[in-house]
């Protein structure tokens, strides 16, 4: 298979959900042959995208400078955009150094992605994009359900929108995918319960990894906080696949 060279400084690689399997070959062409491999930690030495690509990684053919950033979760954009204009001036050294940087994005890199802060202050550059697949396609494969047909509705809501934003979702649509539901577990119990569709409700944890998790009756699950890489599929029940 012949897989067209790449002409980018920087490139952003989707390496997907979790399991190495789903790193698309493009990816794994743009990671092996990159000078620099940068990516986001929750903490030092906690990246899930670094973990997603280590195997590539040690099979990279020369030399690969890591370039990682600690960027801090919290609802306080300030700090963050500190690192990721940081984060901007180090890659962009490299790259005016004649090297080619890729930055590791778990998933898809524009879905829910933090690699959209890193572009927008890099987009000067010659810059390319590889999809990922996404986790919320990876939830419906683990469970082998579509998450759209025909003529019914798909929205995809957030664990960051507050109780109304996403019982109003669940209520609107036929399909829903509620992503980032870690610490707002409690509020999407409540928000299914709301809105009668707690029956409807699959929770997953971790798809791809040998933790995962996939929870089918969503009333067993603690009201509380669960991780942060955890999403509720939503679906019609009793809809017909002929
Ligand atoms: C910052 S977003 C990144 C989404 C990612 N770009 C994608 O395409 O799926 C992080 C959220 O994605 C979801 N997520 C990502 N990977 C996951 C996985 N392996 N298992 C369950 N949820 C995951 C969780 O809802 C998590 O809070």
């Amino acid at each position: 298979m012949k897989i067209e060279a790449c002409q980018s400084a920087f490139t952003g690689v989707g390496v997907g959900p979790g399991d190495p399997g789903l790193i698309t070959i493009r990816a794994a062409d743009r990671i092996l042959h990159a000078d620099v491999v940068s990516y986001i930690c929750s903490a030092p030495g906690r990246s899930q995208a670094r973990d997603i690509a280590g195997g590539l990684l040690e099979e990279a053919p020369g030399h690969q400078e890591e370039l990682p950033f600690v960027v801090p979760m919290n609802d306080d954009r300030t700090p963050a955009n500190r690192i990721y204009d940081l984060a901007a001036s180090d890659i962009q050294q490299r790259i005016d150094a004649g090297k080619r940087v890729v930055f590791l994005c778990e998933g898809d890199p524009l879905f829910f992605g933090s690699f959209a802060y890193l572009l927008i202050r890099l987009v000067h550059n010659r810059c390319e994009v590889v999809p990922g697949i996404s986790s919320m396609h990876a939830a419906s494969a683990a469970l082998q359900r579509p998450l759209t047909l025909l003529d019914e509705s798909f929205a995809v809501a957030s664990g960051r929108h507050d109780l109304g934003q996403i019982v109003q979702t669940l209520d609107a649509h036929d399909s829903v995918v509620i992503m980032k539901a870690g610490r707002s577990r409690p509020r999407i119990i409540e928000a299914l319960e709301r809105a009668g569709r707690t029956e409807e409700a699959v929770y997953l944890e971790y798809i791809g990894r040998d933790n995962q998790r996939v929870e089918t009756d969503v009333s067993r699950l603690p009201v509380e906080a669960g991780p942060y890489f955890s999403l509720f599929l939503v679906m019609r029940a009793g809809r017909a696949v002929k």
